[in-house]
């Protein structure tokens, strides 16, 4: 793979994920794609390279005209409301493609029947009659995703006309055993219809090269092998009035079978994309192009593009993808996408409840190269997210910007504190940036975590809290906080492609870019921001609250009403002196951290000033991210006897109200308190 240096400048790159169609909308199926390849889109702009991205809607066919027909809309305004509301919810999980086009367009029109009749001058076109599903009741010769029946390969059931879910067989409707209309349930008559078709034989030989070349995963070259071996066939491109689609030229009544015009939507986006910046198409889709071009699809629609697609752009005159990068399926908690279950949730669900980079992170967290099936578990979602970012990498800024912003502005120290830890880090970039151009973004963020681990073990190994106290300590507490702050930027130039937001706010804070195009230096001697928060923990609940929703068809659910509790009767008088015993300090929380393998608890570094510092396991982990709570001020029962707990010794107990998991409140003094003092 071209990599950029000085002497390889900048690399061109097109790369484009699979139209969706503009038949319903999008799912966080759709979205595994997208934010895969968005991701990939990111690293390559973050490495300075020129990467474009273009999508459409995939607008034609029997299902769309069928739609707007029960809609009472015209398919025209059925696509484009769809269009909408995809380019909403894309633009919301932060997929930042340059464009976003339809197939329904001038530009895919030129370019579909350029294409045909390029195959046809060619001699790859053949007419012939076939004997074709029609739907008595409904007047409509039956497009194969409307006929359902037996698989003639596998004798799967309930199949569509165009391929088997199961055995992946492509082949032509009227092969189905048993059919039935979609449409209305009649059984089908036959009828005799002309068609067009592709031939593909014609491509065997250049196929069995492309399919065996560096392009394609080696399952997928495998799967098209077998393929191959069984014996290609004739493709059946055209479809009967009624339709929507592009009227195929010289051929009245007959239409582009919206499987042909679909993969031409890329490169009628593209175009479209030229006429807007004043790119040159052929220098991306000319055949002796040098740019890289890459498509991202799903490992169904493999035929689609590993067989017709290449052969049809070798024909044409056009180049070919350096590659296609296909991905598995998505499940939810292990099983298929289910409405019953609340598992099939549409984007815009999802974004009511959570944030999109919650999502982005999941999947980056569990996608690779290959065609393995990815599950999304909700409850892994959940601590994976919260541990993750909120527990590790958030809170090495938060923890340690204090040290920094307190007393000297902001401004860091000017030397690096273990030059060698920092080394490494920046080593690790590359082998980071080598896992994201290969797409193996799980091990990527394996990687990253790690530095985060080995970064948050460094600042509690130095106890800067403690050396804090220490006379002449002053400058070695800065330094071990400036290198954490340092160890965190690159943390998040690493992390940038998949959360782009929250390194944006990672920049402000730090007051540095976060380029990855350029040697790694440390910051030295430099002003930050003082810290806000960057990220906020997931809330179980709503994840509950979003599966909910999915189940009742997408409505919003109020929250249900508390339950009633029963006004608590007070307890017994005690004596002054009873309350005397008890030593009530305002403390400073300096430091708040997540403990490993316990679900309720964080513990938490208090200071009482010149009275020292305390230890506590607190069961506040529901309601308070630790980021939140350094720096804050509390009040906390100093002489309550230490407890050997499972994860070490608590020194004491802080005070909260509420009723427990979520709905805890911690006490905080008014302004003008100070750690130590004594609450009377
Ligand atoms: O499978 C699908 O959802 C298709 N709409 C994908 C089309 S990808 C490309 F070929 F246009
Ligand atoms: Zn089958």
């Amino acid at each position: 793979m071209p990599v950029n240096s000085p002497d390889n400048p900048a690399r061109k790159i097109l790369v484009t994920s699979a139209l969706p169609y503009a038949n319903g909308p999008l799912h966080l199926g759709h979205l595994l794609e997208t934010i895969q390849t968005d991701i990939w889109v990111r690293y390559q702009r973050q490495k300075g390279n020129d990467c474009i991205y273009v999508c459409a809607d995939d607008a034609h066919g029997t299902a769309i005209m069928l739609t707007a027909e029960k809609n009472g809309i015209s398919p025209e305004q059925q696509i484009a409301n769809i269009q909408a509301a995809h380019e909403k919810d894309f633009d919301q999980f932060l997929i930042r493609f340059d464009n976003y086009h339809s197939t329904h367009s001038a530009e895919n029109k030129r370019y579909s029947e350029e294409i045909y009749l390029k195959l046809k001058a060619n001699g790859h076109i053949a007419s012939r009659e076939i004997m074709q599903l029609y739907d008595p009741e409904k007047d409509l010769f039956l497009a194969d995703r409307y006929i359902k029946g037996t698989c003639p390969k596998c004798k799967t059931e309930d199949q569509y006309g165009d391929n088997c879910e199961a055995c992946g067989a492509t082949y032509s409707p009227a092969d189905l055993i048993d059919p039935k209309s979609a449409v209305s349930g009649a059984t089908p008559i036959e009828k005799v219809s002309t068609h067009y078709f592709f031939t593909l034989p014609d491509f065997e030989q250049f196929l069995r090269d492309w399919t065996t070349g560096d392009s394609l995963q080696k399952e997928i070259s495998n799967k098209l092998g077998e393929w191959l071996e069984a014996g290609l066939q004739d493709w059946d491109i055209s479809r009967d009035s009624p339709y929507f689609g592009f009227e195929i030229p010289d051929a009245p009544g007959k239409y582009f079978y919206v499987w042909l015009d679909a993969p031409i939507g890329y490169m009628a986006s593209f175009q479209n994309y030229c006429d807007r910046s004043g790119l040159n198409f052929d220098d991306y889709w000319g055949a002796d192009s040098e740019a890289e071009l890459y498509h991202f699809i799903g490992k169904d629609i493999i035929n689609f593009h590993g067989l017709f697609w290449p052969a049809m752009l070798h024909s044409a005159g056009y180049r070919k993808p350096n590659a296609i990068f296909a991905h598995g399926f998505i499940t939810v908690n292990g099983k298929k996408m289910s409405k019953s279950r609340g598992t099939f949730i549409m984007a815009s669900t999802y974004l009511e409840h959570l944030d999109p980079e919650y999502l982005r992170y999941y999947y980056a967290a569990k996608l690779s190269a290959s065609i393995d099936d990815i599950d999304l578990n909700l409850e892994d979602f959940v601590q994976r997210v919260n541990s993750d970012l909120v527990g590790k990498v958030v809170n090495i800024a938060s923890r340690s910007a204090k040290f920094i912003t307190k007393g000297r502005d902001g401004v860091m120290s000017p030397t690096l504190a273990n030059a060698e830890l920092w080394q490494q880090a920046v080593i690790k970039g590359e082998e980071i940036s080598e896992l994201y151009e290969q797409r193996e973004y799980s091990k990527a963020i394996r990687e990253i975590m790690a530095l985060a681990d080995t970064t948050n073990e460094y600042f509690d190994g130095q106890e800067p809290w403690k050396l804090a106290k220490e006379a002449g300590k002053e400058q070695l507490v800065v330094d071990v906080a400036s290198l954490c702050i340092n160890l965190f930027r690159l943390i998040m130039i690493y992390l940038r492609p998949v959360l782009p937001i929250t390194a944006e706010k990672a920049s402000s804070f730090l007051n540095a870019d976060l380029n990855w195009n350029k040697e790694l230096t440390p910051l030295l001697n430099h002003q930050i921001n003082p810290f806000q928060a960057l990220m906020t923990r997931i809330d179980k609940d709503n994840v509950a609250a979003m599966v909910t929703a999915s189940q009742q068809g997408q409505a919003e659910v109020p929250k249900p009403a508390k339950k009633p509790t029963k006004p608590k009767q007070s307890s017994s008088t005690i004596g002054f002196e009873d309350f005397e015993k008890i030593d009530l300090r305002i403390v400073e929380i300096i430091a708040a951290e997540h403990v490993q393998g316990a679900d309720k608890l964080l513990e938490l570094t208090l200071s009482l000033g010149d009275d020292g510092i305390k230890k506590v396991f607190s069961g506040i982990k529901h309601a308070y991210a630790p980021e939140d709570l350094v720096g804050k001020l509390t009040v906390m029962v100093a002489n309550l006897e230490p407890r050997k707990m499972k994860f070490g010794m608590s020194e004491g107990m802080v005070l909260a109200a509420g009723p427990g998991g979520s709905d805890l409140w911690l006490l905080e003094p008014h302004e003008g308190a100070k750690p130590g003092m004594k609450v009377k």
